[in-house]
């Protein structure tokens, strides 16, 4: 929950309740809320401190410098010279394999990069066999990850969101985030979508009411977030479409989304809901930066690209779901924003 917002809600209905009540909120609940504490360093002490009060650390630049700030990176050797995207890719919906149609992309081309893979969890997609072995599944996706960090500009990000699966005990956010660090990206940060799908509480329980191997239960996703070379993006203040309070919301770094709910509709059993990609590209890109999406799916990355003026290029195995993604664009409206 987020307190301060509870505590401007409580003031609200202060402001409208009647005396008795408005005192009760105001002093009682007030005085229970400012009562949370946590510790916190003043000088070289420890203390116990409101939970809202900023902790400061005195000289924290210098003591990133001394601790290494993202070690596993600077020893990059990526070049700084970013390329424009051959014409011909650009807002295009593509069919194939991305591996192989990402080698025809220059180095240091895009953007962004939002996607989420399959998740090799046994899902009925149109061509895509979703069931193979790890060892097997791992080796594609770096091949396909190695030409995404190629094609990434100096400066870029991508941002891939996945699914552990629980049952076979295979975290995968961990093994692709060890993958990009190995690779030399900077790890920007983790963002957890929690769809608040609740019915998959109900599905097992590992063992029943003992601890000798209970089976934990998650709602959400995970949206890891990787730089290539530098975690600073250049772009132009009036290319930015986000709002302030859009701003202050979106960069507590938990996301509360409900999944698609139109998957029946364009026969596609993982696609992301629009308000997820509306969130990453305003969080994370300008309006004319370029966007990939290298599993594009049935295309919501690249028609929200082309909703929010970025432009987009969508990438798929399947020539149904590329269809169905071009028509998608074809029916999308460009949002104009008026700042
Ligand atoms: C999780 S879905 C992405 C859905 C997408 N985010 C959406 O909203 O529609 C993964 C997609 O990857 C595609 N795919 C699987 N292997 C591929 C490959 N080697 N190259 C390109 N696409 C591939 C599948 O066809 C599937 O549509």
């Amino acid at each position: 929950m987020d307190i301060l917002d509870f505590k401007k809600n409580i003031q609200k209905l202060a402001k409208i309740s009647d005396e008795k009540i408005s005192m009760l909120l105001n002093v009682v609940l007030f005085d229970k809320i400012d009562e949370i504490k946590s510790y916190g360093i003043k000088g070289k002490k420890r203390i116990y401190i409101g939970y809202n009060k900023e902790r400061k650390v005195i000289n924290r630049k210098a003591k990133e410098k001394g601790r290494g700030v993202y070690y596993y990176a600077q020893d990059n050797t990526f070049s700084k010279q970013n390329n424009k995207v051959p014409e011909q890719f650009v807002n295009k919906i593509i069919t194939g394999d991305s591996k192989d149609v990402l080698k025809q992309f220059p180095d240091n081309c895009i953007d962004l990069i939002f996607t989420s893979p399959p998740y090799n969890f046994g899902l009925e997609y149109e061509n895509h066999k979703d069931e193979i072995r790890w060892s097997d599944y791992f080796n594609k996706l770096f091949a396909m990850f190695e030409e995404c960090i190629r094609v990434l500009k100096y400066g870029g990000r991508i941002i891939v969101n996945v699914q552990p699966l629980f049952s076979d005990y295979i975290p995968i956010h961990h093994i692709l985030s060890d993958f990009f660090r190995n690779n030399k990206l900077i790890w920007r940060g983790e963002i957890l979508w929690d769809k608040h799908n609740y019915n998959c509480k109900y599905t097992a329980w590992g063992s029943w009411k003992s601890p000798s191997n209970p089976y934990l239960k998650y709602t959400w996703e995970f949206l890891e977030i990787f730089c290539k070379g530098d975690l600073k993006h250049p772009g132009r203040n009036e290319m930015t479409d986000i709002t302030g309070d859009e701003f202050k919301k979106w960069v507590y770094a938990k996301w509360d989304i409900p999944p698609e709910n139109n998957m029946k509709k364009y026969e596609h059993p993982a696609m992301f809901p629009e308000a997820l990609v509306e969130r990453v590209l305003k969080l994370f890109s300008f309006k004319g930066d370029v966007v990939l999406d290298p599993f594009n799916g049935v295309g919501t990355t690249t028609a929200v690209s082309k909703k929010f003026s970025r432009n987009y290029i969508g990438i798929d195995i399947s020539g149904e779901y590329c269809k169905k993604a071009e028509n998608r664009i074809k029916n999308t409206d460009v949002i104009t924003t008026l700042f």
